[in-house]
């Protein structure tokens, strides 16, 4: 039953889909945009790139009943508080959203003149939450392979502009934090994960978020990497400037997790004063907590000691207090 109503959601989300890449290739102003940011017709293509048009209900052309409940239900169409319906999707570059089954299950959409917002996603549906997705995974899934590395960025256009570049192993969270979920669905994928958000206060606090996300996933078999690029990039405009060689020596100078958390931990307290060091000690004790027995936790056990003036023992001893009294 729930499969029926998954296939009544993709056949209408489908439908729309044909219409916005039909009206792309019309549309002198959509392609030209496209352009100006670099993408060719053959990177729109693989992304299955479309464009929604200017109408207020442009898809009444592909739906013979406009006021279907289902077009509401799948996000397509809006219904405003007079009970008038319109396209939620007007003047937008439109990003499909596919699984990891290759279903499309929403859609991402670019504003390509001026307002608000500029980007706007398909609403949480039966077949799409927003937590668990990730956009990319499907069409750069044989890049990632050959790879052996996924790289996670936070928009839409970072991963299209990298394909371009022949990046082609990004994947986008969709405009949330870096949940469990999407690690578990990177892990499936490679056992390699570099985060790369962009290189502002936001990205930095996105990272640092994504970080403590990934502490229970860790192994010692799987490699994390946090890529923090110059300020004011994100990775789009970063390898659009400066070519693809010079991203790839960024993502040979990525951090490992392991340095990212312990600069990050040292950087946020005066670690020449014992009470520093004792908030140091505070802060990093859930977070250390949260590694599973493993080499890695073994090693960060034995770096965050010395940064803290402890013995290896003291700093195991303390833990093992801690993770006592978190248990009652
Ligand atoms: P950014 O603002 O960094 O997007 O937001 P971007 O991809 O760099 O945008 P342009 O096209 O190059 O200017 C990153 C992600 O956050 C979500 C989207 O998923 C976007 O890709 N977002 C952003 C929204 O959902 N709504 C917004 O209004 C803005
Ligand atoms: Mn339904
Ligand atoms: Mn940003
Ligand atoms: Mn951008
Ligand atoms: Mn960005």
């Amino acid at each position: 039953e729930q499969k029926a109503e998954i296939n009544r959601h993709q056949q209408v989300l489908e439908k729309a889909q044909a219409r916005y890449l039909a009206l792309l290739r019309d549309s002198q102003e959509a392609i030209a945009y496209l352009k100006q940011r670099g993408i060719t017709g053959k990177t729109a293509k693989l992304f299955g790139l479309g464009w929604s048009g200017h109408d207020r209900s442009g898809l009444k052309q592909v739906f013979d009943h406009y006021d279907d409940p289902l077009l509401t239900e799948a996000g397509l169409v809006i219904e405003s508080e007079d009970g008038r319906r319109y396209d939620r999707f007007r003047e937008r570059i439109m990003f499909p959203i596919i699984n990891a089954k290759g279903n499309l299950i929403g859609f991402g959409g670019r504003i390509i003149g001026k307002g608000e917002p500029k980007y706007l996603n398909s609403p949480e549906t039966p077949v799409f939450n927003k937590g668990q997705e990730l956009y990319g995974l499907w069409e750069n899934r044989q890049g990632i392979r050959q790879e052996g590395c996924v790289l996670v960025v936070e928009g839409y256009m970072d991963v299209v502009g990298l394909a371009q570049q022949g990046i082609g192993f990004a994947a986008a969270t969709l405009g949330t934090a870096t949940t469990p979920n999407h690690i578990q669905k990177l892990l499936r994928t490679s056992d390699r994960i570099v985060f790369s958000f962009d290189g502002d206060g936001a990205g930095r606090r996105a990272a640092w978020k994504a970080l403590n996300v990934c502490l229970p996933f860790l192994r010692d078999d799987i490699s994390l990497r946090f890529l923090f690029l110059p300020n004011e990039h994100d990775p789009d405009s970063f390898v659009r400037e400066l070519g693809p060689e010079a991203f790839r020596k960024e993502l040979a100078q990525s951090r490992v997790l392991s340095t990212f958390l312990l600069e990050e931990l040292a950087s946020r307290h005066n670690l020449s004063e014992a009470e520093g060091r004792a908030a140091c000690l505070h802060e990093a004790r859930p977070l250390i907590s949260a590694i599973p027995a493993s080499g890695i936790r073994t090693q960060i056990e034995n770096d965050f000691a010395k940064l803290v003036s402890l013995t290896s023992a003291e700093l195991l001893a303390d833990l093992a207090r801690f993770e006592e009294a978190a248990q009652k």
